[in-house]
């Protein structure tokens, strides 16, 4: 038995698909376990960019098999259109490779409207959701109304209950929300027949598959969406995913049991990244910010929107770390640090007299906190094309090994570019070793 969990140990586009990607080259299986198509992971293998939204990052390895687990919310539309996308360029999708989970939730049209009337009625409080139907969707599910995938099977059983959904959902936007959006049933439902008939042959026993597929020692990952800091619970709420991203989520979300997981491995960019609102103490602001977001692309995947960028948070991952337990982490994108001349870490945080030593619970907490940085010697090397450790600026080392002592756990690989290539091993765990062999 072998599974690892890889989780953003930040606010998400930590470079998760990327790695998870290259941990791949001997994993049996790829597995989602919450989230939707709000997610945007990006793989560039041979210098070929394929950008993700609901299948999992193993999907351009032809060996791996794929589940989108029972914790994951997937749309119907966008997943055919991943999947035609993904097929067009060369991978191989077909039931025996790709498994739907049949209690995962669908996001319908409805969500979608709901999603963007809500944050027009927010105003300016308003989270910047990607727009995507994701959080309506868990709505659905915590009131116990929701559409599942098993309903793919058998749509002459839903009809009613869609039917209803939309007749809800349109009082709700014209009543409560004022919004002129409207959903036509007709319209959704024929699309919705044809889409189930199409995706029916995926729709399998997701909790049953990986427990025996760990049982039979193949090798498992467990991939996480967005990032721990917008998990709904433990994250800077409100302004936060509807889903649970810590590392025990997969246990949820794909239905099998914690002691299943061998290991934990939380992926954070070099600095920070955060898109839509919510609080930032780390944030760069004016030209520094800028830069950084220009020679970091830091441009959504899924939405196209400016990405904020700030210093690297110990005090924010060290969250990630516990909440999760982390047990290794992968540093990603520190070649986009090349060229700044001094590099900060946060180590804390003041307001006023007053230490703060954690992400504070409210956004209204945030007023006036300040950050502490540890200052540290950048380098002006572009160590895009290193590949081994031992051929890395003295003063990459330091940064690693400062950030190593200061979040008192083990970096056990950093990443240097978007390829596979540029991926550069500096302390792997045992598990991961074996992982690999
Ligand atoms: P995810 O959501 O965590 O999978 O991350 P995204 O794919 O949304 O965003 C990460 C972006 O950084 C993608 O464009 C990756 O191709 C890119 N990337 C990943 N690792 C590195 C790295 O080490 N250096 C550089 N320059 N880009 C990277
Ligand atoms: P990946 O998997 C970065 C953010 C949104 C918004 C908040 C709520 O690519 O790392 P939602 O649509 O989920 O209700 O939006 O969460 N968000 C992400 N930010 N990366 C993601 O996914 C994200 N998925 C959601 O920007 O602030
Ligand atoms: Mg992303």
């Amino acid at each position: 038995m072998s599974s690892i969990v890889i989780v953003g140990a930040q606010w998400g586009d930590e470079g998760k698909g990327k790695i998870v990607d290259v941990l791949t080259e001997r994993a049996d299986w790829v597995v989602r376990f919450q989230g939707g198509n709000n997610a945007g992971h990006t793989i560039v293998v041979d210098g070929v960019k394929t950008a993700l939204s609901l299948l999992p990052s193993g999907i351009l390895r032809p060996h791996v098999k794929c589940l989108l687990g029972a914790g994951v919310v997937m749309n119907p539309t966008v997943l055919l259109s991943e999947i035609d996308r993904v097929r067009a360029a060369g991978a191989e999708i077909n039931p025996g490779r790709l498994v739907i989970d049949r209690d995962a939730h669908l996001v319908l049209d409805y969500h979608i409207l709901v999603d963007k009337a809500r944050e027009l009625a927010r105003g300016a409080s308003k989270i910047g959701t990607t727009g995507r139907g994701i959080g309506p969707a868990y709505e659905d599910r915590s009131q116990r109304s929701g559409i599942r995938c098993a309903d793919l099977l058998t749509p002459h059983r839903m009809r009613e209950r869609v039917r209803a959904h939309v007749e809800e959902k349109n009082k709700l936007l014209k009543y409560v929300l004022e919004s002129k959006a409207h959903v036509d049933f007709d319209q959704l439902w024929t699309q919705l027949e044809r889409e189930a008939e199409i995706l029916a042959p995926f729709v399998g026993n997701g909790s049953r598959l990986i427990f025996d597929a760990l049982r039979r020692g193949e090798k498992v990952i467990f991939e996480g969406a967005q990032g721990v800091l917008l998990d709904q619970v433990h994250g800077t709420y409100p302004f936060v995913t509807s889903s649970s991203t810590i590392a025990g989520s997969a246990t949820i979300g794909v239905g099998v049991g914690p002691k299943m997981i061998d290991s934990v491995l939380g992926i954070a960019k070099a600095y920070c990244t955060r898109v839509g609102e919510g609080p930032f103490p780390t944030e760069m602001l004016g030209e520094l910010g800028d830069e950084v977001r220009q020679k970091g692309r830091e441009f959504g995947t899924v939405t196209g929107r400016a990405r904020r960028c700030g210093w690297f948070d110990v005090v924010a991952m060290k969250r990630a770390i516990r909440t999760s337990g982390i047990d290794s982490v992968i540093l990603t994108k520190l070649d986009v640090l090349s060229g700044l001349p001094t590099l900060k870490l946060c180590t804390g945080y003041t307001r006023g007299d007053e230490l703060v030593d954690d992400l504070p619970p409210s956004s209204e907490d945030y007023e006036g906190l300040e950050a502490t940085y540890l200052e540290v010697p950048g380098w002006s090397e572009d160590i895009s094309s290193v590949r081994t450790w031992d051929a890395l600026p003295k003063t990459v080392h330091a940064f690693v090994e400062t950030l190593t002592n200061l979040l008192e756990c083990p970096v056990s690989f950093i990443s240097v570019g978007p390829g596979r290539e540029a991926t550069i091993p500096v302390a792997p765990p045992q598990v991961v070793r074996e992982f690999l062999a």
